[in-house]
């Protein structure tokens, strides 16, 4: 895992737009994994500029998002299948067909889990899953205690997760109480992973998930597993981080980092 500190959230995001742009250059046919939140949205607005400017094609790019509530229809303005099409999908040169979610409407839960998971693997597994990371440490929607080795299928949301982004619904008491979310043994399965995190409300969070014990109170931590992980943070988002300087080391000294100095 490395571990990347940028001043502002501009510079945080702006690098890990370029960097997830630059994979997709090197390997057209990329099967990219992606997440929701409000932190991804300056991703994707970053992104679909880059597609404007012709920096980077979605024409062969397939993707596979994290989650989705069940019981929101697509067309649902909550749904995570409106936030992709909203904030992504409908800006760069990707084929539908190819843009993958959890069917929200699935009536056989068991078998939605079973489905999304043959699919990801029919398609060759994930060249790189985006995240963020929950107030309370989640990742996709693993809440604490999910499983380390877990597979797509149903959660029960948390309270405090219910109270975080039941502010996107109107009324909050509308949110879904479940969703489907790839496992954090999916996520894993990921032949890299890049996981953004900005503002001073994932401070603590951050320190926990990067340098607390590996701990399924905090799925997020999973990342320390993977051999191929690069963390972005800004500076309030890094702000309980003790290694810091540490990982300032290493960005100004890395040769694999010098193309990206100027974020
Ligand atoms: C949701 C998503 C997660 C995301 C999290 C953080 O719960 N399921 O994938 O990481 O939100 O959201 P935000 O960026 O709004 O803090």
């Amino acid at each position: 895992m490395e571990v990347i500190v940028r001043k502002t959230t501009g510079d945080a995001v702006n690098l890990t737009a370029q960097l997830i742009a630059d994979a997709i250059c090197a390997k057209p046919r990329f099967n990219l994994g992606l997440a929701t939140g409000g932190t991804m949205e300056a991703v994707y607005a970053r992104i679909a500029a880059l597609n404007a400017e012709k920096k980077v094609s979605f024409a062969k790019v397939t993707t596979f998002n994290l989650d989705e509530y069940i019981g929101l229809p697509p067309e649902d303005v909550n749904s995570y299948r409106y936030y992709m099409n909203f904030h992504l999908f409908d800006h760069v040169d990707i084929n539908k067909k190819n843009t993958h979610l959890p069917d929200g409407m699935a009536k056989d839960e068991e078998a939605e889990g079973i489905r999304y998971e043959k699919a990801i693997k029919k398609a060759g597994g994930l060249d790189l899953q985006l995240l963020g990371i929950g107030h309370d440490g989640h990742i996709g929607f693993n809440e604490p205690m999910s499983s380390l080795t877990g597979r797509t299928r149903s959660k029960c949301l948390t309270p405090n997760t219910l109270e975080v982004n039941g502010k996107y619904f109107n009324p909050p008491e509308s949110m879904p109480k479940r969703a489907f979310t790839m496992g954090v043994g999916t996520i894993l399965d990921a032949r890299s992973i890049i996981m953004l995190i900005t503002g001073a409300s994932k401070a603590d969070i951050a320190a926990q998930a990067l340098e607390g014990p590996l701990c399924s109170m905090v799925t997020g931590s999973a990342v320390q597993l993977h051999r191929n992980a690069v963390v972005i943070l800004d500076e309030a988002a890094a702000a309980k981080l003790t290694l810091k300087d540490y990982y300032n080391f290493i960005w100004e000294n890395e040769p694999k980092w010098d193309k990206y100095r100027h974020f």
